[in-house]
């Protein structure tokens, strides 16, 4: 549910008109719901009642500007960062260094360092190697780094194979077949304070099953473990709720069945739990907001050129993924045409052959769920500057990221000495 609504015939994000929004901060430009992301929040966490003092760390990835973290600190959540940089953003926004974990499989020194000096809560491993990296950086501090390893449980998790994480040919996570003696290592490392396991299958599930088959074999480890000596006291069962993208298919399993599903896999653990959600919580929070800029004849269907291209918006072109396209004020007319922008790639289309609101030259549209890896992913391709965002809360709205001129993108370039001064 978000608060993305018609009235008086024009889309409103709670008690903003769009097309207010469009006409000042200019198109194209995603705008993000207070309420929604708050509503979100509250689901989640209802969805987790019973569960001891569950731990809910956004995953900054999702979406990691800071009034959306800041938003997001203020209510309670911490933060899932898989680099230094979203590190430092989530600290900027206010989230407390003992609610953030560090994921990834490619931390460097630095990065670790940076989490150790800062106090970071949990840092996940994904090696032995980089366990052995940790524990001489935190060593060489006189600290002990509080870890956890990610565990590949070679489930399929059923989403599309860009985004699966958690086949045994992926490359995150410690094999489960390797774990005991991955553990038996980190234990003998002097700079570690082993204390948990991770795991994370994937991104936009929507089918519950291969997450509870993931879970239950972390929970068979989590007996080995102790059986070995080993203090497990947290679980982190990462992210990957899906959301519904396209009103025609099945809508994906609700935080309610999640957190029914974690409840009954997790008895008897005896462990924090963590969890690491970021579509789930921002993605029907957000829309990216565009102009037409001309409607093309096609052979087939016309072609809506927009302001926004894959550059703004990229999961289309790279997941083919499937976003609703709304007219901002819609007519009551329908029509059926391919949604362009206006880079140049027959990659950067939206939509083909889609039915939807008919639109024109000038009309507004707005791409529905992009509040999740929409500007997050967006890229400066064909030197078109990064988009701007805009955060709505209540009658109230703000530019929370500035367009990016692109007299900046010029200007971050450098001219090497010999090509100084030689412009004819
Ligand atoms: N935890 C870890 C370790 C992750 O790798 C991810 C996402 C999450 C949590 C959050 O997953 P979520 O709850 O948002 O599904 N760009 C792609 C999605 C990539 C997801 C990467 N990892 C997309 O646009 O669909």
């Amino acid at each position: 549910m978000d608060h993305f609504d018609l009235r008086d015939g024009v889309m409103h994000a709670e008690d903003v008109s769009l097309a207010a929004i469009a006409a000042e901060a200019g198109t194209p430009v995603y705008v993000y719901s207070t309420a929604t992301i708050e509503r979100h929040v509250r689901v989640f966490r209802e969805a987790l009642a019973g569960l001891d003092e569950p731990l809910i760390a956004f995953a900054v990835k999702a979406n990691p500007n800071r009034a959306v973290l800041a938003t997001l600190a203020g209510l309670g959540l911490g933060a899932d960062v898989v680099s230094g940089g979203e590190l430092l953003r989530a600290l900027a926004a206010g989230v407390p260094a003992s609610k953030i974990v560090f994921s990834g499989v490619g931390k460097t020194a630095e990065e670790m360092e940076l989490g150790l000096t800062e106090g970071i809560g949990q840092f996940n491993l994904e090696s032995v190697q980089e366990a052995e990296m940790l524990s001489a950086v935190a060593s060489r501090l006189g600290i002990a780094a509080p870890v956890a390893y990610r565990i590949n449980p070679n489930v399929d998790a059923g989403t599309h194979s860009k985004i699966s994480t958690g086949r045994a040919d992926d490359k995150f996570g410690v094999a489960y077949d390797r774990a005991l003696d991955a553990y038996a290592r980190a234990a003998a490392l002097p700079g570690l304070d082993v204390r948990g396991v991770a795991v994370h299958i994937g991104s936009q599930l929507t089918d519950l099953a291969p997450s509870r088959a993931a879970f239950a074999r972390i929970g068979t480890l989590i007996a080995d473990l102790r059986a070995a000596g080993h203090a497990i006291v947290t679980a982190d069962l990462g992210g990957g709720l899906g959301v519904p993208y396209n009103p025609a298919l099945p809508i994906p399993p609700s935080p309610a069945d999640y957190g029914a599903m974690v409840r009954e896999v997790t008895a008897g653990w005896n462990v924090r739990l963590i969890f690491e959600p970021g579509r789930v919580i921002v993605g029907n929070a957000g829309v990216l907001l565009a102009r037409v800029i001309r409607v093309k004849e096609g052979t087939t269907h016309p072609f809506v050129v927009v302001d926004a291209g894959m550059n703004d918006l990229i999961r289309p072109s790279l997941y083919d993924a499937w976003h609703d396209i709304r007219a901002v004020a819609p007519s009551g007319a329908r029509a059926t045409a391919n949604i362009v922008g206006p880079i140049c790639e027959t990659g950067d289309t939206f939509a083909r052959a889609r039915a939807m609101d008919a639109v024109e030259a000038g009309d507004l549209v707005a791409f529905m769920t992009a509040g999740a890896y929409g500007a997050t992913m967006a890229n400066t391709y064909n030197s078109r500057g990064l988009t701007p965002e805009a955060m709505v809360k209540g009658e109230d709205w703000a530019i929370i990221r500035d367009r990016q001129p692109i007299e900046a993108l010029i200007a971050a370039d450098r001219l090497p000495a010999w090509l100084q001064g030689k412009q004819t």
